[in-house]
């Protein structure tokens, strides 16, 4: 879908579909909603006299001007209250007409930037919103076997009559088409199959941002991975038939004069469990244990686009963990690449094994902050829910306050959860520094104090198993890869490089 700006009245549009919004309670609308019901001859307004158009938050009315304008048909949404509404309701409200607009097989529609007038949000920002919400809520994953793809909408056109603020609804849309551009790659990535999203086409992913965008990328084979004594990472890797690859992006890598972000991303391509294998019900969506690793280089594709002036780093340690007659096992001791040692309780806690290589390799970038994003816990979904939110876990209060700040922004939720010292006791080892697993009980925190051994600077981490794929889809996530973290770690990073 192609996104243009207009400086014009949208009922003056040549669009085939016209979207304009209406907040609950209001009797006479106005702004672009009210000029559109007087060259209607006041048929919005008698919607809403009738009792058939509330304004409630995802209603869509339309209409059919047959004549009275150009356009085939006016859709008029609903922004619900006003004064609970926010850039969140924007991009739901956008989203709900856009879907609407598919059904009725539009082509060219065009809509104005919702909540910049009487609901006071800033203008680039609701532009943003409005475009992310329209584009986010129209991806589908072309599934390689599907006869008819179904409709598309060739255009969005956004329309302003304004001037003076033509420059800060472009501003708004364009980054919205580059946050876009990296969520659906994570997606893609997510949603394809695991014969198909190996560790391999991973690389190539991001080889082609680093093509695209100017980014430089290492792609590290077993061999590489051993001269750094990566020895949790291939411990994981040691029963994986597909050739793993622990990949790193730098935008700005030279850039030390920069505020160093380094992003890591888990890129399990399938969990089987290894030979702690997995029950066999629903193993399938363990082809989603990549969902870290896909929101990192989604997210690195964004950085790209908008080419933030910090320097960021991704990080993707990626492997299979499959059962093999190659496969590690449990009571194996393996080493990591920082000295430690570890004792394998279970080959199904592989993602705190292979995070553990690519946090020391991290502080190589000596970061001013890291964040990994992993679907690293099921306790973590028993704790926070499915598809509620994702556990975040951090040592520095500034880089936790950036982030929970991000998220409220984008209604990517995060929830602070602890780091007791208490959960460290549990993955005590009689014959290593730790084990890979501390049972049942407080599985979250346990996995994070793992990972804590690693690190040794700002750090968070975001435990997103229940955040990676959707069983339903919902306002503007369909069904399938949601692209979790993506416009979250965008959020954080437009933060600190505005210094906001
Ligand atoms: N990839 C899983 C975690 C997971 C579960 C992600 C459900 C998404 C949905 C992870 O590798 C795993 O198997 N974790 C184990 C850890 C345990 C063995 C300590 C778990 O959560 O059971
Ligand atoms: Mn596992
Ligand atoms: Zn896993």
């Amino acid at each position: 879908m192609e996104i243009k700006i207009e400086k014009t009245a949208i009922q003056s549009s040549t669009a085939d579909t016209l979207i304009v919004n209406l907040f609950e309670d209001v009797t006479i609308p106005g702004g672009a909603t009210g000029a559109i019901d007087k060259a209607l001859n006041g048929a919005i307004t008698e919607l809403i006299a009738g009792g058939d158009l509330k304004g409630k938050a995802g209603e869509v009315a339309v209409i059919y001007p047959r004549g009275a304008i150009a356009a085939r048909r006016v859709m008029v949404v609903g922004l619900g209250k006003s004064e609970e509404f926010d850039l969140e309701g924007v991009r739901r409200a956008s989203a709900a007409a856009i879907k609407r607009a598919r059904e009725l097989n539009a082509q060219h529609v065009a809509t104005i930037v919702h909540g910049a007038g009487i609901g006071g949000l800033d203008v680039a920002q609701a532009a943003q919103a409005t475009v992310e919400g329209s584009l986010l809520a129209s991806y589908r994953f072309d599934a390689p076997k599907k006869k008819e793809a179904g409709h598309d909408i060739s255009s969005l056109t956004i329309t302003e009559y304004d001037e003076a603020r033509i420059a800060a609804v472009t501003a708004g849309a364009r980054t919205a088409e580059a946050i876009a551009a990296g969520v659906f790659l994570a997606r893609d990535l997510v949603n394809m199959p695991p014969n198909v999203a190996t560790p391999t086409r991973l690389a190539q992913a991001a080889q082609t941002i680093a093509e695209a965008h100017g980014l430089t990328v290492t792609v590290g084979d077993r061999d590489w991975a051993a001269e750094r004594n990566m020895g949790a990472f291939l411990a994981v890797a040691q029963g994986a038939g597909e050739p793993p690859k622990f990949i790193v992006l730098e935008h700005n890598g030279d850039r030390t004069d920069l505020p160093t972000v380094v992003l890591v991303g888990k890129g399990v391509t399938f969990d089987t469990g290894g030979i702690s294998i997995k029950p066999s019900e629903r193993m399938g969506d363990m082809k989603s244990d990549m969902g870290g690793a896909a929101a990192v280089l989604g997210a690195m594709e964004a950085v790209g686009r908008l080419n933030i002036p910090l320097r960021v780093i991704g990080i993707t340690p990626a492997t299979e963990n499959m059962p093999d007659a190659n496969a590690y096992r449990p009571s194996d001791i393996i080493t990591a690449s920082n000295g430690k040692t570890i004792e394998i309780i279970s080959t199904d806690a592989e993602g705190r094994m292979i995070l553990a290589d690519a946090l020391v390799h991290a502080e190589t970038f000596q970061p001013d902050a890291v964040i990994d994003l992993a679907t690293l816990t099921g306790a973590c979904v028993i704790a926070l829910g499915g598809g509620v939110a994702a556990g975040i876990f951090c040592n520095d209060d500034a880089l936790r306050d950036r982030l929970l700040a991000a998220s409220d922004a984008t209604y990517e939720r995060i929830w602070p959860l602890p780091l007791y010292d208490d959960y460290r006791r549990t993955i005590n080892s009689d014959v290593a520094d730790m084990k890979n697993s501390g049972g049942r009980f407080g599985g979250v925190g346990t996995s994070a104090v793992f990972l804590r051994e690693f690190t040794n600077y700002p750090w968070a981490h975001l435990d997103i198993a229940g955040m990676a794929l959707a069983e339903r889809g919902k306002d503007y996530t369909p069904t399938g890869g949601t692209g979790f973290g993506v416009r979250l770690l965008i959020a954080y990073l437009q933060g600190l490089a505005a210094k906001g």
